[in-house]
């Protein structure tokens, strides 16, 4: 039985951090939906192009499309043993269409509905600081006012995600409140939610993640 784990909290909260490490310690996939739309910026079509403008903007990609990818992604040979969704679902149809998909085409559920839980104040703080190495691809948290900060590993100079901007990244707090909050509510009466605070150390809240997954996993 394939087993499906749905990482929930606001943006900044630790979901790409964790989901990680989550993948390596549970050995399946994490399927990151920003990540495969960010994937799509070296795509020229007009297609590409509208999402990279969405992204940049801090609003959502269409349930449609969202949905679409995710299905096929999920169909893919390396999620047999299913998947860690990071940022998927973030609207309540799209958390519809997914239990739907699970049930209908792979004859399973979701096992478990981690929420990271972080206030606003925090997120603006963590994503100001967070810059990407080019090259390998490594995250970093650095002083924000540090705009010449280079890659340890390869010496690259880091970069600031274009939806990291200051002013962006309230629009997408927003967007969370407004659009995927519900959803906290909609998996605690489905019995699904385990709630974590993002606030301690990435070690603290791996380990919390890992036991309570283990447990749910074991009981079924
Ligand atoms: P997406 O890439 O999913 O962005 P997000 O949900 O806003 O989440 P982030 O990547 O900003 O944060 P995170 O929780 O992963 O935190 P991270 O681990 O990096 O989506 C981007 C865009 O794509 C959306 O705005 C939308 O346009 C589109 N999109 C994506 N999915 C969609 C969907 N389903 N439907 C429609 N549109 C969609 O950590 C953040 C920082 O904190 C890092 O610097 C990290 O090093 C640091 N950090 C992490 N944990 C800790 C800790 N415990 N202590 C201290 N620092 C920490």
């Amino acid at each position: 039985m394939p087993t499906y784990i749905v990482l929930l909290g606001p943006p900044g909260a630790g979901k790409g951090t964790q989901a990680k490490i989550l993948s390596t310690e549970l050995g399946i996939p994490q399927v990151s939906t920003g990540d495969l739309f960010r994937a799509m910026k070296t795509q020229d079509t007009p297609f590409a192009r509208k999402v990279q403008e969405i992204m940049a903007s801090g609003a959502l990609v269409p349930d449609d499309v969202t949905i679409q990818m995710v299905k096929e992604r999920l169909h893919q040979i390396d999620c047999d043993g299913g998947a860690i969704l990071d940022g998927f679902p973030r609207t309540t149809a799209q958390a519809e269409a997914l239990g739907k998909m699970l049930a209908e085409e792979f004859n399973s559920s979701i096992a478990v509905v981690p929420l990271l839980t972080l206030d606003e104040n925090d997120v603006v703080r963590r994503i100001s600081g967070r810059r990407q190495c080019p090259e390998c691809k490594t995250i970093y948290n650095v002083d924000p006012s540090d705009t010449e900060a280079t890659c340890p590993k390869d010496g690259e100079k880091l970069e600031l995600r274009e939806d990291d901007k200051p002013g962006v990244v309230q629009q997408r707090y927003s967007v969370y409140l407004e659009n995927t909050a519900p959803l906290v509510d909609y998996y605690r009466n489905k019995g699904l939610l385990a709630e974590f605070d993002a606030k301690q150390t990435v070690e603290k809240v791996t380990g919390d993640l890992l036991s309570a997954i283990r447990s749910r996993i074991a009981a079924g």
